[in-house]
């Protein structure tokens, strides 16, 4: 039987790191409050020549690097911070990873959700024509107001993912559970940068859509609790993954700790919130943990507030160990350059007007650079 699922991921992340207890320090808040109450240690933070598409494109780049091109016919593109209202971010990766024209480019919105989204039509793309191989980007700049209670959870980051038949990482099992309803927790109208967000409901709503989405993988004949080994889940804060776990523990009757949980939070604590990367981050983290993980399944829930929420399961591949390059993410958190936390503040106010031309100093040492604006566009160039 064919199977279908991710046959390979790569992260990439910013140029910068701000260090989560000189951000406490400089608020006068206690660094156990971001470090043990969020589980947050440090948070990416983009240079001027960065955004989505250039993080995007590089963990791209490194995926595809590895994997090639041939069998790519879709480019799907899930973010929350789009870059513009009409043109799809997949276009612009599209171009810069220089993919054939036959390569279908497309973006994919809702909040966090929305790399879950694209994973899902990416398997349906692929059970429909096997040969077909679809590369899903999920790239996020997770920014809230400075000195609110979000400024301690941005982040930023990108996973890509080819998803193929016969994947050699995680076939994606068919069942899943799903649960959407329209709650106002955060949200970002067109003409704001940073998000609206009412926390304490946020943090109430995704584990609302855990219970209902895991009810409903269960009504659907998902497997017993106790046949899932490993749990990953999207990860705001890290934190927020621990209380989901066991709250999803005492619903369903499972352990009441979070062995489970494995090595899953590792790169998110550092990383910050990645919105739509975040949940595969989190996957990142699991596989280069532990080399034994081979026929294990892992549940992952996946939450985009506004919201939609969903549980669904993966079958780790036999042989993912000889082909999984282990120490890749944990190199390119750790080439990040450390940022003042008034060096922050700077760069946080930098907002480039679309109607006025406009150069980005160079900053970033990787391969691709959001060069400015010039007539109304965004210009992107490659650096390699
Ligand atoms: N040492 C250790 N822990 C401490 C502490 C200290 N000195 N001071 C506070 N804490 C703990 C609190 O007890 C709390 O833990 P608990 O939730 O287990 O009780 C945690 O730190 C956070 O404190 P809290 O007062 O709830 O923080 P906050 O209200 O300032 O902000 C969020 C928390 C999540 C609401 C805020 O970061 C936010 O809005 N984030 C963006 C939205 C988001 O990520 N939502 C998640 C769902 S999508």
């Amino acid at each position: 039987m064919t199977t279908i699922g991710i046959h390979d991921l790569a992260l990439a992340t910013a140029h910068h790191v701000v260090d989560l207890s000189e951000l406490a320090t400089d608020r006068g808040v206690d660094p156990g409050k971001y470090l043990t109450g969020l589980g947050q240690t440090s948070m990416s933070f983009p240079a001027p020549d960065e955004d989505i598409v250039t993080m995007g494109a590089t963990a791209a780049r490194t995926l595809l690097h590895r994997t090639g091109t041939d069998q790519v016919r879709w480019l799907l593109f899930a973010t929350e911070s789009g870059v513009d209202q009409s043109k799809s971010a997949a276009v612009y990766a599209h171009r810069l990873l220089d993919l054939p024209s036959h390569v279908r480019a497309v973006e994919f919105k809702q909040a966090c959700y929305a790399g879950t989204a694209a994973l899902q039509a990416a398997l349906g793309i692929v059970a429909r024509n096997p040969h077909d191989q679809v590369l899903v980007i999920t790239s996020d700049v997770a920014r809230y107001a400075l000195n609110s209670s979000g400024e301690p959870t941005q982040g930023a980051g990108a996973v890509a993912m080819l998803v193929s038949a016969n994947p050699g990482l995680l076939e994606i099992e068919p069942i899943s559970g799903v649960a959407t309803r329209d709650v106002d927790d955060f949200w970002r109208p067109n003409d704001a940068s940073t998000a609206v967000v009412d926390g304490r409901l946020s943090v109430a709503a995704y584990i609302d859509s855990l219970m209902l989405a895991w009810d409903d993988y269960a009504a659907r004949g998902g497997k017993p609790v106790d046949q899932i080994d490993r749990f990953v889940y999207h990860q705001p804060f890290t934190r927020m993954a621990v209380k989901a776990h066991l709250a999803l523990a005492r619903h369903t009757g499972m352990p009441g700790d979070t062995a489970a949980m494995g090595a899953g939070l590792e790169y998110n604590r550092l990383l910050g919130n990645s919105y739509t990367a975040s949940l595969y981050a989190g996957l990142a983290a699991l596989l280069d943990s532990d080399i034994t993980l081979a026929g294990q399944r892992i549940g992952l829930f996946s939450y985009g507030s506004g919201s939609v929420g969903e549980f669904f399961t993966g079958v780790v591949q036999p042989g993912y160990d000889r082909t999984w390059h282990h120490q890749a993410t944990a190199d390119v958190l750790a080439a990040r350059s450390p940022l003042s936390v008034s060096a922050y503040e700077k760069l946080h106010a930098v907002a480039l007007p679309s109607d006025t031309d406009a150069d980005t100093p160079h900053v970033t040492a990787g391969p691709y650079r959001f060069a400015g604006i010039e007539n109304q566009a965004r210009r992107y160039e490659s650096t390699v």
